[in-house]
């Protein structure tokens, strides 16, 4: 059994700065972040207040200078080497020359192995260590890209191949999903129809997602937590719990609560712009 209430993540006040004495660029600074298993958070902020460089700090791409980060209370180099983190980078890096297919479930054998390490490290007992891998043309089908299995990625539209990317990202049944920015590049109906698909797989897999966004519409309509962050030093300077009922459907766009929150957040974004300027 997992240890109840260990929580998916846990920042206790880390600092990341790069470069050295008053040249320094101090990317995050005294940033403490604890998060639920299976909640869906957002970092939004303006750029360079270190939202890439956090991620890269939960996925075990880096270290930081001062305090402390654990991914289901483990280290994210113990997490990553038993493939507890899922990585949706901005831009998806596919095998050129392998089909959608075979790009989704190539990574899901590679792993195999790991299932058991995961267990020993989460502390899950046996059963749950080798959780059912979900049936990647079935996944597939569900993300639309029923008619591409057998197509190459230079085949694809853009927002196909990030589509695939999640797929395959959704298929190593990763404890934590951590993904930056990966709507950015994509038209507004494209983008939610693959917010849809990212609810629909998350609420089905049960994973916990860290997601960065510069969209406030976004951020409301997926997440369970708003994490704001204000740049120069990098850090956190409000956390809005967004509690609005789900499945979050176009209809959302018409109430009345989801623009308070957008009003929110927007008013938290403006002073975290200006306190940059001071
Ligand atoms: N490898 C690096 N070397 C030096 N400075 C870096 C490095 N990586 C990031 N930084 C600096 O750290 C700060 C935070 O960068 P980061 O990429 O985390 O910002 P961000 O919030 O993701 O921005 P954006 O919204 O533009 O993606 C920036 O000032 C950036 O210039
Ligand atoms: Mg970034």
């Amino acid at each position: 059994m997992k240890v109840p209430g260990t929580p998916a993540l846990e920042l206790r006040s880390v600092r990341r700065a790069y470069g050295f004495g008053p040249s320094a660029t101090v990317a995050l600074d005294d940033v403490s972040l604890t998060v639920r298993p299976g909640s869906f958070v957002s970092l939004i902020g303006p750029s360079g207040c270190g939202k890439s460089t956090l991620l890269r700090l939960v996925a075990g791409l880096e270290q930081p200078d001062r305090g402390d980060v654990r991914v289901h209370g483990v280290t994210p180099a113990e997490a990553c080497a038993a493939k507890m983190i899922g990585l949706v980078p901005q831009t998806p890096a596919l095998l050129p020359w392998m089909s959608v297919l075979r790009n989704v479930t190539l990574p899901q054998k590679i792993n195999r192995g790991a299932a058991k390490r995961r267990g020993r490290i989460a502390g899950f007992t046996e059963r749950e260590s080798a959780p059912a891998a979900p049936d990647m043309r079935e996944l597939l089908v569900k993300a639309g890209l029923g008619e591409a299995l057998h197509k190459l990625p230079a085949q694809l539209s853009g927002g196909m191949r990030q589509r695939v990317a999640i797929v395959r990202a959704f298929g190593l049944r990763p404890d934590m999903l951590v993904m930056d920015e990966p709507f950015s590049a994509l038209d507004e109906f494209t983008r939610e129809s693959l917010q849809d698909q990212l609810l629909d797989l998350w609420d089905e897999l049960k994973t916990t997602v860290l997601f960065v966004t510069h969209s406030v519409s976004e951020a409301v309509r997926l997440s369970d937590t708003v994490v704001v962050m204000a740049p120069k030093p990098g850090r956190i300077v409000e956390s809005i719990e967004v509690d609005l009922p789900r499945p979050r459907g176009e209809r959302l766009f018409g109430e009345h609560r989801f623009h308070e929150y957008e009003d929110l957040i927007r008013d938290r974004l403006r002073r975290a712009w200006h306190s940059d300027a001071a």
